[in-house]
């Protein structure tokens, strides 16, 4: 546990990357797991627009406002984290113009992330480098982007096919390269095949933060929910460390159990 240790700041995901230190991400939505997370020294958090699918129960990460991630980021960002805060930019708050797209990364930033995160590769690099003039540090997002979720049709593993088209492997090594180019500080690379995040990642000189796409990214991020076993799906390209969800319902079921046979509360438990 890294409770005391240095705040990590954004030149440093470059230094790790040269010194081929892995980097670790994890998503928290809340100031708990925040706390949490932190305490157990990643290096950076996600406010993820998956908060969608992890705690609204929605299908898809569509449906989230910049009003619910700023209201996330203000979360994460009450417990001061040495961790980088990362502030996922939702569905809609950077596609239609750039200067849309600066004007709800100021909101994320002054909600207290530290980095903005959006999905896309050579469609956002205008929404990219707009973002990156205003001084605000961007982590990118390939292969997979679950706002693409239509065009997809559905979270599909991505780079398996060849041509010029969206999620062919030339494609997202061409993403690699336009978001590098346009300027992120980062980026995650989601659901491609092992090779092909490798050789982005020995090609780029920013760092990849991988999912679901293999060991030599130059870090990985998982959702916490599937990290703590908290979730009711399993994903193959998640690790659950925990079996949170059963030792949960363990849990209060035994607090249901208890007051029904008025165990609980005791003496203990008065004044
Ligand atoms: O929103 C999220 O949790 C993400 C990760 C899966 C990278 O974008």
């Amino acid at each position: 546990m890294s409770s005391s240790r240095n705040k990590v700041i954004v030149p440093h995901l470059i230094e790790r990357k040269n010194a081929s230190e892995a980097l670790t991400m994890v998503t928290a939505y809340d100031s708990t797991f925040a706390s949490i997370v932190d305490e157990a020294g990643v290096d950076l958090i996600l406010v993820g627009d998956s908060v969608a699918t992890v705690m609204q129960g929605q299908k898809t990460t569509l449906g989230v406002s910049m009003d619910h991630m700023e209201y996330h980021v203000q979360m994460v960002a009450s417990v001061k984290p040495k961790a980088l805060i990362v502030g996922d930019m939702p569905f809609g708050s950077y596609q239609s113009s750039v200067r849309d797209a600066v004007n709800n990364a100021v909101r994320l930033i002054k909600a207290g992330a530290e980095i903005v995160k959006l999905e896309g590769g050579v469609h956002v690099r205008e929404a990219i480098e707009a973002i990156v003039r205003a001084d605000i540090p961007v982590m990118g997002h390939i292969g997979l982007t679950p706002q693409s979720y239509h065009r997809m049709g559905g979270n599909k593993v991505q780079g398996r096919t060849d041509g010029a088209q969206a999620g062919s492997r030339e494609r997202i090594y061409k993403d690699a390269r336009a978001v590098e180019e346009a300027g992120v500080c980062a980026f995650v690379i989601e659901a491609v095949p092992a090779d092909l995040a490798t050789q982005i990642t020995t090609a780029v000189g920013v760092p990849t933060i991988g999912i679901g796409a293999g060991v030599n990214c130059d870090g990985q991020v998982l959702v916490l929910h599937d990290l703590l076993g908290l979730s009711e799906r399993s994903f193959t390209f998640a690790k659950a460390y925990s079996d949170l969800r059963q030792i949960s319902l363990k849990a209060v079921a035994e607090y249901v159990s208890d007051v029904q046979s008025r165990r609980f509360p005791d003496p203990s438990n008065g004044f």
